[in-house]
């Protein structure tokens, strides 16, 4: 079999752990590297045995899937491009498609050219049983985040609900939260039903997320406490093995999962 070149844009903490862990899969035959600050993509590339820094175009060129964790505007600049030149793609900046419009040329693109666009779960779980559910009737679905009052800017004394209200408004007034309530509301029922509620605990050491549902399937509670990521301690490290997961998986030949 043909090894696969990986290109990855973004080289920061949930890029870099993405490239060690493809610089240990033996279906990677290559790792191309690419950030806007080219000092990272070169330090990373000298921590790896597959890994080539250079620019976006060579990247583009020679890879066969191509991995995003740079930013919402990276997407906006290079998604179109990459499906163009017929690869499959991961978006970890999945806030990007709120914009319906680029979104919806994404979808088009990538059924004209028969490419995958894969979106991991990030830094919730509970992805695939909302999934599941959409099939059918949903009728609610809600995400609770609880942070610290200081990861949230706020001094606070007690447990305050900060947000109430759908995922459109909610990443909008809380733009870092805008990763996983635009997963859950791309997953199930949308930017305008899914609800948000946004809760600073100051009893709370680490970030969790909750999503509860129910339709005809019955009901859904999955919750998650975040332990952060070593490389970048605004991230969570589940996203980061969420993406390494979503490598996995579209490079195996068996698919876990809905
Ligand atoms: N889906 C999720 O659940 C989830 C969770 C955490 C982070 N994220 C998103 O993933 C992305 C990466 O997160 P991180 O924690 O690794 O961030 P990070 O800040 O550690 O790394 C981002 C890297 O991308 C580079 N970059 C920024 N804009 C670029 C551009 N236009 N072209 C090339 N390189 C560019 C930066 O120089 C930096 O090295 C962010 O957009 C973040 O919001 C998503």
């Amino acid at each position: 079999m043909d090894s696969i070149t990986l290109g990855i844009v973004g080289c920061g903490a949930i890029g870099s752990d993405v490239a060690m862990a493809a610089d240990d899969m033996e279906e990677i035959g290559k790792i191309y590297l690419y950030d806007i600050e080219t000092e990272k993509a070169d330090k990373l590339s000298r921590k790896l045995e597959k890994g080539i820094a250079g620019n976006f175009i060579s990247l583009l060129k020679s890879a066969d899937i191509i991995f995003e964790a740079a930013s919402q505007e990276a997407v906006r600049q290079y998604a179109e491009k990459i499906i163009d030149e017929e690869k499959d793609l991961i978006i970890m900046s999945i806030g990007s498609l709120l914009d319906e419009s680029l979104l919806k040329r994404l979808r088009m693109k990538a059924k004209e050219k028969r490419c995958k666009i894969y979106l991991p779960s990030g830094a919730v779980c509970g992805i695939d049983g909302i999934k599941a559910a959409g099939v059918d009737v949903v009728n609610e679905v809600t995400l609770v985040t609880t942070k610290s009052p200081a990861s949230l800017g706020k001094k606070l004394e007690k447990r305050t609900i900060l947000f109430d209200g759908i995922a459109r408004d909610a990443v909008k007034e809380f733009p870092k939260n805008i990763n996983v309530a635009a997963c859950l509301s791309l997953a199930g029922i949308g930017f305008d039903k899914t609800k948000v509620k946004i809760v600073a605990d100051p009893v709370v050491k680490y970030n969790s997320h909750k999503i509860l549902a129910h339709g005809k399937f019955g009901r859904l509670r999955a919750e998650v406490e975040n332990l952060p990521n070593p490389g970048n301690l605004k991230s969570s490290y589940l996203a980061s093995l969420s993406a390494i997961a979503t490598l996995k998986r579209a490079i195996n030949p068996i698919q876990i999962g809905a």
